[in-house]
């Protein structure tokens, strides 16, 4: 079993699709541990009910985004962690940090990456006009939402939706593609080579892109 920690910073739902996901009994991960970097984060709450330890590690006590990492892996290793997921984790890594857990701790994106990395994503896809939008869970690299991607989702973008609207369909495909993502690498079928993954025995690409616009 895979001991996996998911950090959030705040709502917390793909902590919820990923808890809902190791819950089912032949899930080859386990959630260990979610660390959250702000005491109030709604998300806690899921953790808590579905039993798994806490532990908030506030970035206003620290001075330095070296002196927060720190804490960061100390809480990891003694927690003894395998494996990182980011969700709505709204804190910059250090290269250090990133460095250390090099494949092993991974991201998810609300846009269709390389495309539209960083904040207020949905207002900027919307404003270029594009057809399509979606999620990407990557592996972290330390410059922003870069990485290899390992599940994309796309969901379309219609003329009459609101911000709210689009994170709303793109958030469904998030729910879907996280447990997938973490499903692949638990099950020790994803390989990074030259910045590109590789899924072992993935016969179509169905095994590993979703494109869930049927249900958007
Ligand atoms: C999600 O939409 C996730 O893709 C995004 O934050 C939201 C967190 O929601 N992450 C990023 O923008 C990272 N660059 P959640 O707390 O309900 O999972």
């Amino acid at each position: 079993m895979m001991r996996v920690a998911v950090l959030i910073t705040g709502r917390g739902s793909n902590l919820g699709a990923l808890v809902e996901a190791v819950s089912v009994k032949d899930f080859p991960a386990e959630i260990a541990l979610v660390l959250s970097s702000k005491p109030d984060a709604a998300g806690l709450e899921i953790a808590e009910k579905a039993g798994i330890p806490t532990a908030i590690i506030d970035h206003n006590d620290f001075d330095s985004r070296t002196a927060f990492d720190e804490a960061l892996n100390e809480h990891l290793e003694a927690a003894d962690i395998q494996f990182i997921c980011l969700a709505g984790f709204m804190r910059i890594l250090t290269e250090e940090f990133v460095g250390k857990w090099r494949d092993r701790l991974i991201n998810i994106h609300p846009s269709l990456l390389p495309s539209f990395k960083g904040r207020n994503t949905h207002e900027r896809v919307l404003h270029a006009g594009v057809c399509f939008s979606g999620c990407t869970v990557h592996f972290v690299r330390p410059e922003m939402d870069e990485g290899p991607a390992i599940v994309q989702a796309a969901v379309p973008v219609h003329a009459e939706d609101s911000a709210d609207d689009l994170a709303a369909r793109v958030l469904k495909a998030e729910h879907h593609a996280y447990p997938l993502a973490l499903r692949l690498i638990a099950e020790g079928r994803v390989r990074v080579i030259d910045e590109k993954v590789h899924i072992e025995g993935a016969h179509s690409p169905g095994d590993y892109l979703l494109n869930p616009t049927e249900e958007s």
